[in-house]
């Protein structure tokens, strides 16, 4: 069979990239191109900035990313961008980007969803994994708990009434002083303290989520004592907040009955949720996967794999395509 070659294009927040994947899960390039920096000093990502960098670097980054790959646009046979969900000025640029390409070379345009791409970044870490699977989302924006019933097929199980977990992540290191983006330094500080403080955890009847709670009490606490110790800080709402995805993660896994569980997003890059996850593989003979740490956050290879599986599948779009801001999963 012929190889299928999918040019995937990602512009959702802050991240420019352009990837070249072969038949959906073997990466020849991976460009991303972040504006991190730029945002820093901000304290978070600020949307007409991060629209501009995008139109500034999405040439160069698609010239690298077919130069890394060592190919031309000839050998493209589908181009995948994100249309949603995210902020509508970045998304533009990429859909506009996207349709200007298709129109031009004369290939098909395939509309994707950036949280099937969180969900699909694991395709290309785990060759082997098929659905159907429990894949919990934890990103910047979202907090979903999903049964993939197959490659196009999703349900919501559960999903956050608040605040993202990401944004939780991010929250609280901006109170305790860390700065932008707070996850990965959370993660790194945690790992110098000790979870002794009591924080509040939310439950409810069905499988969603609630960070704000927690958040709060964090504010707080930071409020009356500026002297607590930041890294117990730290590793306290990592715990209560794992403990949380835990409790929610296995009892659908048990109402369901599937022992195969995916991490995705940004947040899934956290070194103790990955760990607590993996101790299901002993205690509750879960198999666990995860992407890559470079995988995890916004890129553009995982967008071209979840791109391939709706091209394989007949889903491709016209060039009326419009960025869709609120897009939800599924859709
Ligand atoms: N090691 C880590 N530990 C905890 N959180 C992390 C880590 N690395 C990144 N994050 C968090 O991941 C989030 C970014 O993830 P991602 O790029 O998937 O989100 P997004 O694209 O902004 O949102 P979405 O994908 O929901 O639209 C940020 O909140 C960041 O703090
Ligand atoms: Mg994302």
């Amino acid at each position: 069979m012929k190889d299928i070659i999918t040019l995937g294009i990602e512009s959702s927040c802050d991240e420019t990239s352009v990837a070249v994947v072969k038949n959906g899960r073997e990466i020849l390039s991976n460009v991303i191109n972040s504006q991190i920096k730029i945002h820093e000093q901000y304290g978070g990502v600020v949307p007409e900035i991060a629209s501009r960098n995008h139109v500034e670097a999405i040439s160069e980054v698609t010239k690298e990313a077919l130069k890394q790959a060592n190919i031309t646009f000839d050998d493209i046979d589908h181009i995948a961008c994100t249309y949603g969900p995210g902020l509508v000025g970045a998304l533009l640029v990429g859909v506009s980007y996207a349709k200007a390409l298709s129109y031009t070379l004369g290939k098909p345009l395939v509309a994707t969803n950036h949280i099937e791409g969180h969900i699909a970044a694991n395709y290309i870490t785990h060759k082997d994994l098929e659905p159907p699977f429990l894949c919990l989302i934890i990103s910047g924006g979202h907090t979903h708990l999903v049964h993939i019933k197959n490659y196009k097929e999703f349900e919501i199980l559960g999903k956050t009434r608040d605040d993202a977990i990401g944004e939780a992540f991010d929250k609280v290191a901006r109170v305790v002083g860390l700065g932008y983006p707070g996850g990965p330094k959370i993660d790194k500080l945690a790992k110098e303290g000790e979870a002794n403080i009591q924080l509040p955890k939310t439950h409810f009847e069905n499988l969603d989520f609630s960070f704000s709670g927690i958040k709060t009490a964090i504010i707080n606490l930071h409020h009356k004592n500026p002297d607590v110790n930041k890294a117990d800080l730290c590793a306290s709402f990592e715990k209560t907040v794992t403990e949380v995805l835990l409790e929610n993660t296995l009892k659908a896994a048990k109402e369901l009955n599937i022992n195969k569980i995916a991490l995705a997003g940004g947040v899934s890059a956290n070194s103790y949720i990955r760990e607590k996850f993996l101790e299901l593989e002993k205690t509750h003979n879960m198999k666990i996967y995860y992407p890559e740490p470079i995988l995890c956050t916004d890129n553009a290879a995982m967008i071209a794999c979840a791109g391939y599986y709706n091209f394989i599948n007949g889903k491709t779009s016209d060039l009326y395509l419009n960025a869709i801001p609120n897009l939800k999963l599924g859709e």
